[in-house]
């Protein structure tokens, strides 16, 4: 009985599922209502999940991690179960994984990969007709390229791979036989061939790192490493594409917005497109019953942080659907804040900064496709599936 008092008076947001279509079809304008109507909503979907779409709540979850666990960070979770090494564990054992890939993934080491990454910007920016559709011909093969570099993938076995790999993500939903085919085959490549030979003769790239690394001095063993190389993939290509994608359709649609950005730096121009097009929702589970904004939150129950609808609420941020180039400070969400925040960061933003240089280098105008429209997928990574432009080139 009093359970059922508690949950009748719970703020609902019926039929609420980010995977659902409405969220595919404007999840800017649903969860910008949300956050007006109900920040702090309970949704059936799912098995149940807290929906947050304020900036407060979003950064006060993500924080404190003693009343919130990372440990189901995705709902619902396609793997089986299976957690994510560093971002779905919690202290202590997060900060042994989340230390030993920083080791790596330093600022340093990552500018170190500038020409690298131009390199294979311009090889996908040179290759575009004055009809294309940057999504699978720019952002999601750029960012794919580069972290499989990254990894130590062979260039002449990037194509392949990144196919495999693709097919891996972006299939799960509609075809989830087929995408754990494909993660069978990369787990294959990854640890019987890759992990194998580096283990021989280990070199400088990633994988080597962690062949040679070790925890309670024992070396990794080949289900972590297949862990821990899956979060460096799944977190490092997934959300760049898709903050690329939205941001590409938005600027083909809103010239003038273009023109800005093109005079704009880009280090700050870039921040704002991470701020307004935040691909990434992330979850958490309430440790302890507790309260998050006004809300009486029970213990297990989980919550999903739409770090998205945060970045727009304008109790943060002035004008939040304007983009403002030069915004300073802007401290959006969309790396995460607290222990989790993204280790990816330098690299995300050295590649979209990149991206966006040999792009416009190169056409002086990308404008939609006047008979077409971009699509979107809705889900905890959300973001342009397809953008059908016109691009005018300078002289090539
Ligand atoms: C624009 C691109 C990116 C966005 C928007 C993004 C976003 C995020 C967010 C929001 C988190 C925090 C998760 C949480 O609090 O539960 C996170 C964590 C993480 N990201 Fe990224 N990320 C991006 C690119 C990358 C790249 C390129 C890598 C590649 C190395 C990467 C690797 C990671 C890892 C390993 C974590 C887990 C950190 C931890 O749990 O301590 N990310 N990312």
């Amino acid at each position: 009985m009093t359970d059922e008092v508690t949950l009748s008076a719970r703020p609902t947001c019926p039929g609420f599922d980010h995977y659902g279509p409405q969220m595919q079809e404007d999840a800017i304008a649903v969860l910008s209502e949300m956050r007006t109507r109900c920040p702090v909503a309970w949704s059936d979907s799912h098995d149940g999940f807290w929906v947050l779409t304020q900036y407060a709540e979003c950064y006060e979850a993500s924080r404190d991690f003693q009343r919130f666990s990372s440990a189901t960070g995705a709902i619902p979770n396609f793997l089986g179960g299976l957690k994510l090494p560093p971002v779905e564990y919690d202290p202590p054992e997060h900060e042994v994984y989340r230390s030993l890939l920083q080791r790596w993934f330093t600022y340093r080491r990552i500018v170190g990969f500038e020409d690298d990454i131009r390199r294979f910007a311009r090889r996908r920016v040179e290759a575009l007709g004055e009809r294309a559709e940057l999504v699978s011909e720019l952002c999601l093969p750029f960012p794919r390229d580069v972290i499989l570099y990254i990894l130590g993938v062979e260039e002449s076995a990037i194509d392949g791979i990144g196919t495999l790999l693709s097919y891996s993500t972006e299939s799960f939903v509609e075809d989830p036989d087929g995408a754990l085919g494909a993660m069978a085959e990369l787990h294959r490549y990854f640890i019987d061939d890759l992990v194998a030979s580096r283990r021989r003769n280990p070199s400088d790239d990633f994988i080597s790192h962690l062949v040679t690394s070790t925890v309670d001095g024992e070396p990794l063993s080949d289900q972590m490493l297949a862990l821990l190389i899956q979060q460096v993939i799944g977190g490092g290509f997934e959300t760049t594409t898709k903050v690329l994608g939205t941001s590409l359709a938005y600027l083909g649609e809103n010239l003038a917005a273009q023109r800005e950005l093109r005079d704009s730096p880009l280090d700050t121009g870039v921040e704002e497109l991470l701020r307004m097009f935040t691909p990434l929702s992330v979850g958490r589970q309430a440790r302890t019953d507790t309260q998050l904004g006004g809300q009486a939150i029970e213990e297990g129950e989980r919550a999903l942080l739409m770090l998205g609808a945060a970045n727009r609420d304008p109790a943060q941020f002035a004008d939040p659907d304007c983009p403002d180039f030069g915004r300073s400070p802007n401290p959006h969400l969309a790396f995460g804040v607290g222990i989790h925040r993204c280790l990816g960061m330098h690299l995300a933003r050295m590649e979209m900064v990149i991206a966006f240089e040999e792009l416009f280098a190169a056409v002086e105008e990308i404008r939609l496709h006047p008979g077409q429209r971009p699509t979107y997928r809705a889900g905890q990574v959300w973001g342009a599936t397809s953008v059908p432009v016109e691009l005018t080139f300078r002289a090539r």
